[in-house]
């Protein structure tokens, strides 16, 4: 994710932003840059690569600068290149800006600037209009030029500029993405995240959404919307630099479960019209033809992202009514698949760098299917060579276990099975608009299942598991894959052994393991199912099974069956495994918190496997 530094006092600026913008790498980027004040004018300089390559290339040669801004870009808009780094400026090169988020409307700007107002642009950046819309409305004062600017933009940001005519002063605005600032003695910061404040300052004030501040070395001033001064209480961090890192989380995995209503409103952004409630996926660039002629969709992945396939295959048939097949990469690029005209190759990669996956995505254009790749690293090789790309806006995920891009993932699944199913005229309109009320909802919903309340649940239940060494997941119809994806976490970062079964399959082979007190997980989400799975629950009951049951509000019959249960919020039945695969990531975590595992780097594995 991008990160933000900016200083103004009588210290060096250069080593203050290179050290801050340092402290930041742990969240994951692609390219770096910093503009700094010398003599009246702003010098730029940013290229792909690490900080270390910036702060060589920089060398002393700013020593007397006192004042700048720092920025660490993770790829969204525009591929990872030296032109999309970031500081932008404006054509003058009198005004940069740094910039962490989206700005939805950049095109609709960008080509106002460029035809109406002469501009011309750099980079494909949305971040570069920005510094643009601010020269348009600069005249001698950079806070309300930066406050006229972004009163026409929409999305999302956290920006800092700095303008070559006010030499001492920062200008900062907020919107969905932090933004705080470091108070010292004649010197001040600003930094998207509290690591790059922590070794000149612990006292900070915090910017809320709508508001600005205006930031010189001696005065920090924090307005509203319409200029209104905010008095900000001082915010005094006692974390440790590792804690900073985590967000006051013990470990990455705990604080990307918790980003989740972020990640998945982050994804939807732009895809699902809230005054219309249409989907639309036109930047996927399919013609209605196309995906009215398709006659299969082979998905293929590996891990956790196998599993959002098995949902995807579940999802696709039963709303959008194409057929799908659904490969293990590693297995798909041996075993001779069947290619036809009329077929699409979705490959789903949260790095887009798995070496299986990538070579599954070459068989399939080598036989002439067009790709679509879901992954949430832009320019990463699956990005590059897919002809098509659905980007997941999670955020780098740093746990090697994966649990935000997982969720993503899922959201671009229905998203598009939603998309898909109009264009052939297969999906039922009433189920199409209630998916996407449920799809709107979604961020709040998750707000709830991750509670205080919730998390101590989870947390105690998992003093039970964790002192056992096998565990059992068990689902019918789409809450199968959520119990396959339940026990893939476990395993991976609890090292019990945890196994997956359609609940229907136990009485075939694996209820000769149920023993007394053995924990079993079981989902019962879909009503469909429900009286099914809860005969299935009797039998592991009756032979000792301590059955906890993940279910929806309105699934009255599921408590009296079982030793507990947790709740969902209630939602169609179709789009449950969204919610219920969080509880499951949480069993997982606090369960291996209790046996004292490496959560975030679980034995012999590696966040990306980039072997075959
Ligand atoms: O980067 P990818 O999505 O291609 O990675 C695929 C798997 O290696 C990955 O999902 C793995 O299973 C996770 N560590 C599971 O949490």
């Amino acid at each position: 994710m991008c990160g933000i530094v900016g200083y103004t006092g009588a210290r060096e600026a250069n080593p203050i932003l290179i050290d801050g913008l340092k402290k930041l790498e742990y969240r994951g980027y692609d390219s770096a840059g910093v503009a700094l004040h010398r003599d009246g004018c702003l010098v730029i300089n940013k290229a792909a690569g690490s900080v270390a390559d910036l702060e060589k290339k920089l060398g002393d040669q700013f020593n007397k600068v006192t004042v700048g801004i720092g920025h660490t870009r993770w790829a969204t808009h525009g591929r990872p290149t030296d032109i999309n780094a970031h500081p932008h400026c404006s054509c003058d090169n009198k005004i940069a800006v740094v910039h962490n988020g989206i700005i939805e409307n950049h095109q609709s700007l960008r080509q106002w600037l460029a035809d109406e107002a002469g501009h011309s642009f750099r980079s494909e950046t949305d971040t570069e209009v920005m510094a643009h819309l601010i020269e348009e409305y600069y005249e001698d004062d950079l806070l309300e030029a930066v406050r006229k600017a972004v009163k026409r933009v929409e999305g999302s940001y956290a920006m800092v500029v700095i303008a070559a005519g006010e030499p001492d002063h920062l200008v900062c605005v907020r919107q969905d993405s932090p933004l705080i600032i470091g108070l010292g003695e004649g010197e001040n910061f600003v930094a998207s995240d509290i690591p790059a404040l922590l070794a000149h300052t612990r006292r900070t004030k915090i910017l809320e959404d709508g508001e600005f501040a205006s930031i010189t070395a001696d005065r920090v001033e924090i307005s509203d919307r319409d200029g209104k001064v905010v008095e900000r209480e001082i915010l005094e961090i006692t974390w440790d630099l590792e804690a900073a890192e985590k967000g006051g989380y013990e470990h990455f995995m705990l604080k990307e479960i918790m980003e989740q209503p972020v990640a998945v409103k982050e994804t939807m952004r732009q895809r699902i019209d809230p005054s219309t409630g249409q989907v639309d996926l036109s930047e996927l660039g399919f013609t209605e033809a196309e995906l009215s002629s398709l006659e299969k969709i082979f998905i293929v992945a590996c891990g956790t992202a196998y599993h959002a396939g098995l949902l995807g295959k579940a999802i696709i048939e039963k709303v959008a009514g194409v057929e799908v097949e659904v490969d293990v990469a590693s297995e798909f690029r041996y075993r001779e698949p069947i290619f036809e005209k009329n077929q699409l190759a979705i490959v789903i990669s949260q790095s887009g760098e798995t070496a299986d996956t990538l070579a599954a995505l070459r068989l399939a254009r080598r036989n002439g299917l067009k790709v679509l790749a879901i992954t949430n690293v832009v320019g990463s090789s699956v990005s590059r060579e897919a002809d098509r790309v659905f980007y997941t806006w999670a955020g780098p995920e740093i746990a090697v276990a994966s649990t935000k891009a997982y969720l993503t993932q899922l959201v671009a699944l229905y998203l598009l099975t939603i998309y898909i199913g109009k264009a052939r005229r297969s999906i039922d309109p009433e189920l199409a608009g209630e998916l996407v009320k449920n799809l709107m909802d979604l961020p709040g919903n998750l707000k709830k299942i991750l509670s205080e309340e919730s998390l101590s649940r989870l947390s105690s239940y998992c003093n039970h598991l964790s002192q056992w060494e096998s565990a059992f997941f068990v689902g019918r119809n789409l809450d199968y894959p959520v119990a396959m994806e339940g026990a893939l976490k476990l395993k991976e970062i609890s090292y019990i052994h945890a196994e997956a079964y359609a609940a229907g399959e136990l009485k075939h082979g694996p209820l000769a393991l149920i023993v007394e007190g053995i924990p079993v997980i079981a989902l019962v989400t879909q009503k469909a199912v429900s009286e099914k799975i809860l005969g299935n629950i009797q039998e592991v009951k009756a032979r000792g099974g301590a059955v906890f049951a993940i279910t929806q509000e309105g699934f009255d019959d599921v408590s009296r069956q079982v030793d507990s249960v947790f709740y969902l919020p209630a939602v169609n039945d179709i789009l449950a495994p969204v919610l219920s695969a969080v509880p499951t990531q949480l069993i997982a975590y606090y369960a291996a918190v209790a046996r004292g595992s490496s959560v975030d780097k679980p034995r012999n594995l590696a966040k990306s496997v980039t072997v075959e």
